[in-house]
């Protein structure tokens, strides 16, 4: 993969389409990052990193949504490594990943025929306050890294997942790698979004849905929302 760094760009999510697939676009500042749900990536006074990576997207095979697990589970993977796992991280569906049960990296895909576009945000020093969910930085949870040998470390474990989905389309090595680490397995959540759900959070599926089971025994698959 390749790595572009700039100083300062609008959205790394809109830069990235500029260059060849397989590019990954590092910028300092961002005076326009966006985050899921339109919301605002506050992305101007800090150290944090913003990135995104462009991925051909023509192969009607695979399901580029496995994507956004294979991103939070790459993060995680990289923070583990340059750790030596001695901490407490978990995924949150469907592509956070928190520190000690607090946000520390967002994901973003976009989509734009077919360019993939894989947005992530880590808080290595600042993180927001009043947010939804409870928000914290590498730095607060006195985790210090460089920025580039997270950027490094990152591509190599995102690529070699990357290669073998792409050359297996196989979920399911990304699927049990996320579920070892899934924030609220078997535990009561409520889902907020179109339709509020509460119930035991049961399982992944093959493509990527929260399965749910409610005080009846009912069953739920979630595509979308936020898990609380
Ligand atoms: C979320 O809402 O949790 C996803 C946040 C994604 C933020 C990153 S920062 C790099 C890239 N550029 C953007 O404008 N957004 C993503």
């Amino acid at each position: 993969m390749k790595i572009i760094n700039l100083k300062e760009v609008d959205s790394t999510m809109n830069v990235v389409k500029n260059y060849d697939f397989n590019t990954l676009v590092v910028a300092e500042k961002q005076t326009l990052g966006r985050g899921k749900d339109e919301r605002v990536w506050v992305s101007e006074k800090s150290n944090n990193i913003y990135m995104s990576i462009l991925i051909n997207a023509n192969n009607e095979k695979i399901n580029y949504f496995n994507y956004s697990f294979l991103s939070a589970i790459s993060i995680l993977k990289t923070i583990e490594v340059l750790t030596n796992g001695n901490i407490n991280l978990k995924v949150k569906w469907p592509n956070d990943v928190l520190i000690n049960n607090k946000k520390f990296c967002g994901i973003l895909l976009e989509k734009d025929g077919n360019k993939l576009i894989i947005g992530i945000g880590i808080n290595v020093d600042y993180y927001p306050e009043n947010v939804l969910f409870n928000a914290s930085s590498l730095k607060k949870e006195r985790i210090n890294l460089e920025k580039s040998e997270i950027i490094n470390k990152f591509v190599e474990i995102f690529e070699k997942f990357s290669n073998k989905l792409q050359n297996t389309n196989n979920f399911e090595e990304i699927r049990q790698i996320w579920l070892n680490y899934a924030y609220n397995l078997g535990k009561k959540i409520k889902i907020s979004g179109k339709n509020e759900i509460e119930g035991i959070f049961k399982d992944l599926d093959n493509e990527g849905s929260l399965i749910v089971e409610d005080e009846n025994g009912k069953i739920h698959k979630i595509f979308s929302g936020d898990i609380f």
